[in-house]
């Protein structure tokens, strides 16, 4: 089965390269300097997932790209609304907008197409300089058929819902059924169909999310007697061989597990067969965003979350049944610090790209941009980011407007000036990042043999803890609140980019050098201009006596460690 995801990839990628008339898969690459969100012209090769070594990066234009993104509100997707929408992904300093396309938009008269918003959303993404994911409201929107258009909605003969267990009619589709699955390809083909004809020399729409959160809640899978029957049969040879168990149907091969695990494998085998006939069209890269399980609470039954949805347990299902998906991403709504960083690491997989599709955008969410970047992730996408005057408190914040846009847009002033820099040391190099938790506790970087550091919050600029045990000086304003974090990035042996809000880093020796003295030997304040770093002054004295110390204000160093013989 890991030759199946493999295959599926190597489908892609000959895909892409055939679209290219490319003969190979690029692993190096020129950086394309300055260009972090630059939209303004014809460019290269169409975006796509390249993976070497268990690492990955969204390559935009030929190069890495680390997507900052904003994700609108559910209803923002008409053109009257985009005038609300643009001043909130600028004050943000995002770098990409992320935007529903509707089935019952595009098609509301079957057969009969309508592609002015696309086109709207696409001409004033250029004019604002951003990029765009789209995605497609179709099948599934938080499980539910709320997106299909009426002719769909309203036709359940030809359109099935799924059966609960009692037998009463679910309000979500079966993912079961051809004529379903059919027409939303069609659609979906359709508006990628339309996608390439006016973006495809421009890749200004460089990600699609086919469906949205997809699965059931209330039923683990649906009870019909179609289904019933499907689960008799044998489990797919490609599913046994990753899951390494001999022979048998569903309730045989899977137990206690074999009503989700099917319901997973029929979602995951519609979606990917939709994306398979896109991708044959248009391949650009795709993830489907998961409403999640609880991470720290594993006995918890599917349906009372999405059952079927790309949830952490059933990754390696999906990863069988839809290899032309190459994203299984997180929705993270859970501001706990234990609880966002445990999801973090179970999507950031060796064959899964960290990507966080959806985040609370409350301030208490912009920290975790740092402990994304530190897992390598390629992107992060905080939702309800327009003026149209909607909270989804209390998923995100309570109220939304330029000042709520504050925490974020400093997080992504810092990456955004360093974007593709970033991304090409995230892909080809090692990067470390941790955002604060609840309890503000310091951390602890592993920085190979050599250095390692540590990460405290709530500190004075100047000084050490020590120094007032009893804490009579008080805290930083605004501290008592989680807010700060770190990321790193190895440039060479001895030498680190490093950045931070709201929080301070301590290098020291790692284990292969504790016989000998620690010092900084240089600390740089720049910035990058055209791919080059840029150095404005030195750091020294009490700007590094006490550690590096972030507060608000986005700055970038160039850390140089070195060691001297007591
Ligand atoms: C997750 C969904 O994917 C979004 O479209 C939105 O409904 C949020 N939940 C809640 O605002």
């Amino acid at each position: 089965m890991q030759n199946n995801v493999q295959m599926g990839r190597a489908l892609k990628n000959r895909v892409t390269r055939a679209a290219l008339g490319i003969a190979t898969v690029l692993l190096t690459f020129p950086l394309a300097a300055g260009a972090a969100s630059s939209n303004s012209g014809a460019s290269g090769d169409i975006p796509r997932i390249v993976q070497k070594d268990g690492k990955y990066a969204l390559m935009v234009d030929g190069a890495p790209f680390l997507v900052l993104g904003g994700q609108a509100n559910n209803s923002s997707n008409y053109p009257a609304m985009l005038p609300k929408v643009w001043p909130a992904i600028k004050d943000m300093g995002a770098n990409t907008l992320t935007m529903p396309v509707s089935w019952e938009q595009i098609e509301p008269v079957e057969g009969r197409f309508d592609f002015s918003f696309v086109d709207a959303l696409v001409a004033q993404a250029r004019e604002n300089n951003v990029r765009l994911v789209i995605l497609w409201f179709g099948t599934w929107k938080n499980t539910g058929p709320s997106y299909v258009p009426s002719w769909v909605k309203t036709d359940n003969k030809r359109f099935p819902r799924l059966t609960n267990k009692d037998g009463t009619t679910s309000y979500a589709l079966s993912p079961l059924y051809d004529t379903t699955r059919e027409a939303d390809k069609r659609a979906y083909v359709e508006l990628l169909k339309h996608i390439k004809a006016i973006d495809g020399d421009r890749h200004t729409v460089i990600m699609l999310q086919p469906e949205n959160e997809v699965g059931v809640y209330g039923a683990a899978r649906d009870y019909s007697a179609k289904a019933n029957t499907l689960m008799d049969k044998p489990v797919p040879a490609a599913l046994l061989a990753r899951y390494k168990k001999p022979s048998g149907n569903w309730h045989q091969v899977f137990g206690k597990d074999a009503d989700e695990f099917f319901h997973a494998w029929s979602i995951a085998s519609y979606i990917d067969d939709i994306v398979a006939a896109g991708e044959a069209v248009y391949p650009l890269p795709t993830y489907v965003n998961a409403a999640l399980k609880d991470p720290l609470n594993p006995d918890q039954a599917p349906g009372s979350y999405a059952s079927g949805g790309p949830t952490y347990n059933v990754i390696d299902i999906w990863k069988v049944a839809a290899p032309h998906i190459e994203i299984l991403a997180p929705d993270l709504y859970s501001p706990a610090s234990n609880s966002y960083e445990a999801t973090l690491g179970l999507y950031a997989r060796k064959d899964n790209p960290l990507y966080v599709a959806e985040s609370g955008n409350a301030p208490i969410y912009a920290r975790y941009i740092f402990s994304v970047v530190g897992r390598q992730g390629i992107g992060f996408d905080p939702f309800g980011f327009d003026y149209t005057g909607y909270s989804n408190y209390p998923l995100g914040a309570k109220n939304f407007g330029p000042e709520g846009v504050k925490p974020f847009s400093t997080v992504y002033k810092l990456f955004g000036s360093m974007n593709r820099e970033w991304a090409k040391l995230s892909y080809e190099g090692e990067v470390w990042g941790v955002s604060e938790p609840d309890d503000h506790a310091e951390q602890s970087l592993n920085l190979g043999p050599q250095w390692a550091a540590k990460v405290t919050y709530r500190q004075w600029e100047f000084g050490l803890p020590e120094w007032d045990p009893t804490k009579k000086n008080g805290y930083p304003e605004g501290s008592d609140v989680p807010r700060g974090g770190i990321a790193v990035a190895r440039l060479s042996d001895n030498e680190f980019l490093v950045t931070g809000m709201n929080a301070r880093i301590s290098f020291a020796s790692g284990v292969a050098n504790t016989d000998r003295g620690f010092l900084l030997d240089r600390v740089e304040e720049g910035h990058y201009e055209n791919g080059e770093w840029v150095m404005d002054r030195v750091w020294n004295g009490d700007q590094t006596d006490y550690g590096l110390n972030f507060a608000g204000a986005p700055v970038i160093l160039k850390v140089r460690l070195a060691t001297y013989q007591k």
